[in-house]
């Protein structure tokens, strides 16, 4: 059996340049990946199966398709594999929240599938199958700190900052990415500055925030309550939200801040990787 992580993506800054053809934006977004996600295991089994565990599981039980049903398709077509194989789905992160939780479970998939029958992770193969399955599954695909851009699948990686205590918080509202998006105000967001990632991330914006704030106004208490939170530095939405995020100075502060959450939101003290 092979098991992967399919770590929360955060977007520490996400850009909105522009509405395509195609019915997605295009971006400019700062992703980065936390130490704190969902596990994917995978193994070669004559009973094909996908079951799921966990504390978001039940969000997920009655879809007769998702995202790592649809990777594993994918993939066995792609690279010709007859035998089937038996998925388990450990989720941990809320569905439909802005942490990349259903796209990292698909790039979790094929990470393992890719080790279970000996291909390159490198092979542009995966990286194709990647792109079909949705805008952010690319960059979850290799989950390292890197500029996106196009609908988020053109990737440059850049130095990331390990390490730094990071909180994520979610208020519990599941929020329609689309739906955000259609909101969006259709300003160029312009694109992002350059300099190292904490320099870009404090000079730049979630475009997305005012419309989600606007679907979903418990989104605007989230933010207010983190930026309330002692060694709270930067602030703010994750990809279409709901998710939000703080960065802290100290891992002290940030338990600290994760233990004074309300009961009722969803709370993870955790670190960029
Ligand atoms: O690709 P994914 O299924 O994650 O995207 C969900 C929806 O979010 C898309 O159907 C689209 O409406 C919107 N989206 C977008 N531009 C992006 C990414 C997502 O408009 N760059």
């Amino acid at each position: 059996m092979i098991a992967e992580t399919a770590r929360a993506k955060l977007n520490l800054a996400l850009h909105v340049r522009a509405r395509r053809a195609d019915g997605y934006h295009d971006l400019e977004t700062l992703f980065a990946f936390v130490d704190h996600g969902d596990t994917v295991n995978v193994a070669i089994s004559e009973t094909p199966e996908f079951s799921v565990s966990g504390p978001f599981a039940g969000a997920l039980a009655d879809e007769g398709d998702n995202l790592v049903t649809r990777a594993e398709r994918a993939f066995c077509e792609t690279f010709g594999i007859s035998a089937g194989h038996r998925l388990h789905l450990e989720k941990h992160l809320p569905v439909a929240s802005g942490i990349g939780g259903g796209s990292a479970d698909a790039a979790a998939t094929l990470r393992a599938l890719a080790r279970l029958h000996e291909f390159d992770l490198k092979d542009p193969r995966l990286f194709a199958i990647a792109d079909s399955l949705g805008a952010d599954v690319p960059a979850c695909l290799f989950s390292v700190t890197a500029i996106g851009k196009g609908r988020g699948e053109r990737l440059q990686p850049i130095a990331g900052a390990p390490g730094t205590p990071v909180l994520l918080v979610n208020p519990g509202v599941a929020v329609s990415t689309a739906a955000i998006f259609a909101r969006w105000s259709g300003d160029d967001g312009g694109a992002l500055p350059s300099g190292p990632l904490l320099d870009v991330a404090a000079t730049s914006r979630n475009d997305l925030y005012p419309p989600a704030r606007d679907i979903a106004p418990e989104i605007g208490g989230v933010i207010d309550w983190l930026e309330s939170q002692p060694g709270a530095g930067l602030v703010r939405m994750s990809g279409s939200g709901a998710t939000c995020f703080a960065l802290f100075e100290s891992a002290a502060a940030c338990a600290a801040a994760c233990k004074a959450a309300p009961p009722h939101w969803w709370g993870v003290a955790t670190a960029l990787v």
